[in-house]
């Protein structure tokens, strides 16, 4: 036995007793005849004690160890002098008798503590040193953690843990897929699974009632800070249930994690809002909802009723206002006006109103509006003395929702409204059945091909089908789409109209989806289900800023792993043994 205790447990009762620890040394200091060693583990952190007086070359070997060097000691539990209360074992000290050096250590390449001074890249090669850092390993616990909570309520609630496979079919909607060549037929690829959608369905045809799994997904896409090439959904399906059953069921799952992982007590049903709804007041289909500043709409104040050309031409004007920052400077104003042009954003200016202290306004149309029209501006946007009121406008109102939603969620970041202690759920309902794809030129499943047309929008497919809602749902927490989920069609024509809609021929269809239609001839249940993001859960929970922190080993924003230097090129004999040619266009050498 290595060890007889943690560098963890060891607490005041405990003194006089004697100890073996094992670990990696964090620090070494020398202070005059002592040397004091941080000895670490997952566990925690111990100080031991080498005293030159009692044991000169025992000391003298302590004072050669080095940063990282694994570490065996046997020694006393003493009370410490100077105690320090930040650390749970700090009101002892291990007094050392023994001591063997199991492994050294060359000396990292960045210091192994809370505050490092390791850059992100540097900590991204060397991973597994980062994951020694107890900032990082407590993601790390807390995903574990997660993850039993969720089996444990989705156990009680009858869900069987069901893997699906890997390495499946290629299906065309949605993101782009991962794909892997296959050896034994020449030609042939596999896709790794976006989701295992059309599995869950499956098993819910084959009986399984209530399926779950926890499962790597992969999306080859573009990377944002909530988003990786490979991420874990918590994956769920159900039969004979309808959409609030769902609901029901995994708003308790949402409200069980909160209890259990952070002791918050979530009593009130979660707020419900149509996607229309998210649009119009917040811009987007993940309010983050932790504060108000809606959006209000400008039309009728502002377009026609003034010389300002720019609101006459527009389609749409909407503005926030921002409670008490009328103070705000031309300067601050005008990085404002910076932030929302940026090229991602994409707004051609921005105009402001400030209410002043005797309620008149003061604005940057001033010239254009008479005292009238922009009293009744202040009345619209309910703005009081000290408020900044905000617009932006253009010629495509969803356009320039989104840039007002950037600009709300800029404000909301610098008047201190987005606390990552505070939770604020909601599930975002009645999404459109399609988008319009620019790039394809057609209309695409809005959440997937499989997810039901709500039964009142149904006679809309052959007239309207851009105004047909779905039985489609996310849950939103603090801004980010934890979570995703629809009712299936489970009747075999209208999922074949479905694709007809999506622009398949029914040759196509078969050849893609053929295994979910045959299978749907053979008595599919009503059906339905949601998968929640584990990684953004994780985050959320751990206030993160990237999902990539609670990943043990995660990809960069290039989609590489700089740890494993992947991806890599294949030797000319693998290629061969695939059949496969690599023709890289000139433009990309
Ligand atoms: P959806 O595509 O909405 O639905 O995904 C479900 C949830 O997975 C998380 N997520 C991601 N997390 C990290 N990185 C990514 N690249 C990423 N993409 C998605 C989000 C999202 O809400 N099969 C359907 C679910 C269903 O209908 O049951 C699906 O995959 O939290």
């Amino acid at each position: 036995m290595y060890r007889t205790k943690t560098c963890g447990e060891l607490r005041l009762a405990d003194a006089g007793s004697e100890v073996t620890l094992a670990g990696w040394v964090q620090r070494v200091r020398k202070m005059g005849g002592m040397t004091f060693v941080d000895l670490r583990d997952r566990y925690g952190i111990t100080q031991i004690v080498f005293n030159e007086e009692k044991d000169a070359s025992l000391c003298e070997r302590a004072n050669k160890l080095g940063r990282e060097y694994v570490i065996q000691l046997t020694g006393t539990v003493c009370e410490r002098e100077s105690k320090n209360s930040h650390l749970p074992t700090g009101e002892i000290e291990i007094i050392a008798q023994t001591l063997v050096v199991l492994n050294e250590s060359v000396t990292p390449p960045f210091t192994i503590e809370d505050n490092t001074d390791g850059g992100d890249d540097i900590r991204m090669k060397y991973r597994y040193l980062d994951l020694r850092r107890q900032a990082v390993r407590s993601n790390i616990e807390l995903r574990h953690r997660m993850t039993m909570e969720v089996r444990r309520y989705l156990d009680s609630k009858g869900f069987l843990e069901i893997e699906t496979p890997m390495l499946i079919g290629s299906t065309p909607e949605g993101a782009r897929d991962f794909v892997v060549p296959s050896r034994m037929n020449p030609g042939q690829f596999y896709a790794l699974p976006q989701s295992p959608q059309t599995l869950k369905q499956l098993l819910m045809v084959a009986g399984m009632d209530r399926y779950f799994q926890i499962v790597k997904c992969f999306r080859d896409e573009d990377l944002r800070a909530d988003r990786q090439p490979e991420f874990t959904q918590i994956d769920c399906e159900m039969s004979f249930v309808q959409q609030e059953d769902i609901i029901q069921l995994f708003e308790g799952m949402a409200k069980h994690l909160f209890r259990t992982l952070r002791g918050v007590e979530l009593a009130e049903d979660f707020p419900r809002m149509t996607w229309a709804d998210a649009m119009r007041l917040y811009g987007s289909d993940k309010p983050d909802t932790r504060f108000g500043m809606t959006f209000v709409e400008l039309m009728d104040t502002l377009c026609g009723t003034g010389e300002f050309s720019v609101f006459n031409e527009a389609a749409y004007i909407g503005g926030i206002c921002a409670t008490g920052q009328a103070s705000y400077t031309r300067k601050q104003i005008d990085q404002l006006t910076d932030f929302v042009k940026r090229p991602q954003i994409g707004a051609k200016g921005l105009v402001y109103a400030r209410v002043q202290p005797d309620g008149s306004v003061k604005s940057s149309v001033d010239k254009f509006y008479s005292p009238e029209v922009l009293n009744s501006l202040k009345e619209k946007m309910g703005a009081q003395p000290g408020d900044l009121i905000l617009i932006l406008s253009g010629d495509d109102a969803m356009k320039v929702r989104k840039q007002l939603c950037e600009l709300r969620l800029e404000m909301g970041n610098r008047m201190g409204l987005r606390d990552k202690n505070k939770f604020a759920l909601l599930w975002v309902v009645d999404f459109p059945m399609f988008e319009w794809s620019e790039e394809e030129g057609r209309l695409m499943a809005m959440h997937h091909p499989f997810t039901h047309p709500k039964s009142e929008d149904i006679p809309l497919l052959d007239t309207d089908p851009a105004a047909v809602r779905a039985d489609a749902y996310d849950m939103v927490c603090n801004g980010v789409e934890v979570g995703g989920g629809s009712i299936r069609i489970h009747d075999q024509q209208l999922q074949a109209k479905m694709f007809e809609i999506l622009g398949f021929t029914p040759e196509k269809a078969q050849q893609q989806f053929g295994f979910l239609m045959n299978a749907f001839k053979y008595g599919a249940p009503p059906h339905g289900g949601l998968a929640y993001g584990l990684d953004r859960w994780v985050s959320l929970f751990a206030g993160l800023d990237s999902i990539r922190d609670c990943i043990a080993f995660p990809k960069n924003n290039s989609g590489r792993d700089v740890m494993l230097d992947a991806p890599g090129t294949l030797d000319q004999k693998q290629l061969d043994e695939l059949c496969l040619q690599i023709a890289i266009p000139s433009t990309e050498k």
